[in-house]
């Protein structure tokens, strides 16, 4: 579904990803994980549109790169910030609304704003401003405004990041209900490995820009150099 090869993002001298290759399958839960500066929110901007680069990333067989960022949401790639992203005055239903009007190909349809709405468990704070809700449903929003889209694949930079256990656990749920119960593909950028071993069938890991190994998350959280370079100061 997403075919990611030979891709290259340099920052001036700066090589932030590396003739990366790799491939999500339609329906997959895909993890990436590395340490900080991997280049891992880069590799979320390339596929979104932001940035030009070297390579090639086809989606449903059809190249993305060098198209603008609305148009490649237009396509089905919808994705999620790793510092949440909203819209502090306006209300969670508009927000979602939002999301639904300039994302979907089917235009605005109140009945998949409420449906978002119930899923993402939000339909009781729908009047609320976005600025007032705290980082759980801040998180919550974000994914929901990002899901109004339609998408087909849902890009999560880091969603557990800052949240508790109980938190964690809330997300986790949603994730895998957004993988099963919409049928969205995932891609989740994460740290916790706990979370992404019991959440993904595919995990990515990289560092400075490069792939380490690619696999069974099982297998990929054996891998020595995964022990050495990134699980040795990432234990929870
Ligand atoms: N717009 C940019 N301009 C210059 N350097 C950048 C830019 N975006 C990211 N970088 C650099 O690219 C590297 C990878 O960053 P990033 O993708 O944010 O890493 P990660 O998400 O894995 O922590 C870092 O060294 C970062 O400073
Ligand atoms: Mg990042």
């Amino acid at each position: 579904m997403l075919n990611v090869t030979n891709v290259t993002k340099k920052f001036g001298e700066l090589t932030a990803v590396d003739d990366l290759s790799f491939e999500v399958a339609k329906g997959q839960v895909f993890g990436i994980a590395g340490p900080n500066g991997a280049g891992k929110s880069t590799l979320y901007n390339l596929i979104t549109g932001l940035y030009s680069f070297e390579g090639s990333i086809l989606f449903n067989k059809r190249e993305i790169s060098n198209l603008a960022p609305h148009k490649i949401a237009n396509m089905g790639i919808a994705r999620t910030f790793q510092i949440p992203q909203t819209f502090p005055s306006l209300s969670v239903a508009k927000s979602v609304g939002v999301g639904n009007h300039f994302g979907s190909k089917d235009g605005f349809e109140q009945d998949y704003v409420d449906h978002i709405l119930e899923f993402t468990d939000l339909a009781d704070k729908q009047d609320a401003m976005a600025g007032q809700l705290n980082l759980l449903d801040k998180k919550m929003l974000m994914i929901g405004a990002a899901l109004a889209t339609k998408p087909e694949i849902l890009m999560l930079d880091e969603p557990m990041a800052g949240s508790n256990a109980k938190e964690i656990l809330k997300l986790m749920d949603l994730i895998q209900r957004i993988n099963r119960e919409l049928n969205v593909t995932i891609i989740i950028i994460e740290h916790f490995m706990k979370v992404l071993t019991e959440l993904t069938e595919q995990l990515l890991i990289i560092e400075t820009g490069s792939q380490i190994c690619c696999g069974d998350p099982a297998e990929v959280t054996c891998d020595s150099r995964v022990i050495e370079s990134y699980l040795g100061d990432n234990l929870d």
